[in-house]
């Protein structure tokens, strides 16, 4: 992994969502970079933003999609900002050196059309010749280790199973070769077993491609396992960030110990985070103070009138707490 090198430079990323009930702040200033070759993982509870940071990266929110949103800040990829780019330039970065593999493979494969010709697709707006672009899906079909690539190829997405789905999509994005992909909960919707493959496929290709992964998750029997760094949000914010060991070994932010202080023994795979008490709070409504305070076992006074920012406490570890910021060692339970 190189650190000099970034693969994507997020700064103060905002997005708001039009809803019956006002402007909802989905994601707010949030800032981080992806390493060259990493692995970075952001993890938090359903509803945090996750996914809408990552669809904002990728130029899927739209008026079509989310009428009435704004979104604001740099997204700076490939010395341009993703954010400032016409549909139709960032078609082309998102064809060609961003990739992004979803939850649910239904949703980015056509029903209509045969798993191979898909990816055949994605591959002949390369302009290379028919005979060596289906040599190319074949030989991808392989990478991915779909088991029988010929029959595979023929099949439609809804013949195959939610793990060979997922590896089509893999497929289809390796295609490409990106230089970052973006991988929101692939394997939620799969067995532990069918889980293991498909992380250890994405390990495998992360190797072979040098390329960097931002892998969305809430569970951290993942982020264990394949993580190099990882972003802990909550409610739209950023809360926590640091190399795995540091997160595992020396969590500061209440919210990030609370989940792990959730996670059931043993989580190595089966990760998911138990809920902890409380809810996120309304996206709509103006907070002031820190958006985790209602939650918070370690809150003071100050944290109700002033939002704490995200301040590096020790190299390469972030955390936006006003206690833990301060306290040096142990932090009250
Ligand atoms: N198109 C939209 N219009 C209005 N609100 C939206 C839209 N998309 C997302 N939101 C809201 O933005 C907030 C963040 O949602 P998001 O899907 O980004 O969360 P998430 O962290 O990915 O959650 P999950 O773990 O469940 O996937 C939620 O309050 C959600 O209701
Ligand atoms: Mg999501």
């Amino acid at each position: 992994m190189d650190q000099t090198r970034r693969a994507l430079c997020v700064q103060h990323l905002d997005i708001q969502f039009s809803t019956p009930h006002g402007m909802a702040r989905a994601v707010q200033e949030v800032s981080f970079d992806i390493h060259a070759g990493e692995i970075y993982a952001l993890v938090g509870e359903s509803g945090c933003g996750k996914t809408s940071a990552a669809h904002a990266v990728m130029g899927l929110i739209n008026r079509i999609n989310a009428p009435g949103h704004r979104i604001g800040g740099r997204v700076l990829f490939e010395d341009k900002d993703l954010l400032s780019l016409t549909e139709e330039e960032m078609c082309h970065v998102r064809g060609r050196s961003l990739g992004m593999i979803f939850q649910n493979p239904l949703d980015a494969l056509n029903p209509l059309y045969r798993a191979g010709y898909q990816v055949y697709e994605a591959i002949v707006l390369d302009k290379i010749g028919k005979i060596e672009a289906w040599r190319r899906v074949a030989e991808l079909f392989n990478q991915v280790k779909l088991s029988d690539p010929e029959a595979r190829m023929r099949s439609y997405p809804q013949e195959l199973s939610g793990g060979m789905r997922q590896r089509v999509m893999i497929g289809m994005m390796l295609a490409r070769n990106p230089r970052l992909l973006i991988a929101d909960e692939p394997t939620t919707a799969l067995d532990v077993t069918i889980q293991a493959q498909v992380l250890e496929l994405i390990l495998a290709l992360r190797a072979a491609l040098e390329m960097s992964v931002w892998l969305i998750t809430h569970d951290f029997g993942i982020v264990a396992e394949i993580a190099d760094r990882v972003a802990v949000m909550y409610a739209g914010v950023l809360v926590e960030e640091a190399d795995v060991l540091g997160i595992f070994d020396n969590p500061r932010h209440p919210y990030t110990r609370m989940l792990m202080a959730s996670l059931p023994r043993g989580f190595k795979r089966d990760g998911r985070l138990r809920t902890i008490a409380g809810l996120l709070p309304d996206p709509t409504l103006e907070i002031p103070g820190c958006r985790f305070r209602d939650r918070c076992p370690a809150k003071i006074e100050v944290c109700a009138t002033q939002a704490p920012a995200l301040v590096e406490i020790t190299p390469g570890h972030r955390v936006a707490c006003h206690v833990a910021a301060t306290v040096k060692g142990d932090l009250p339970p």
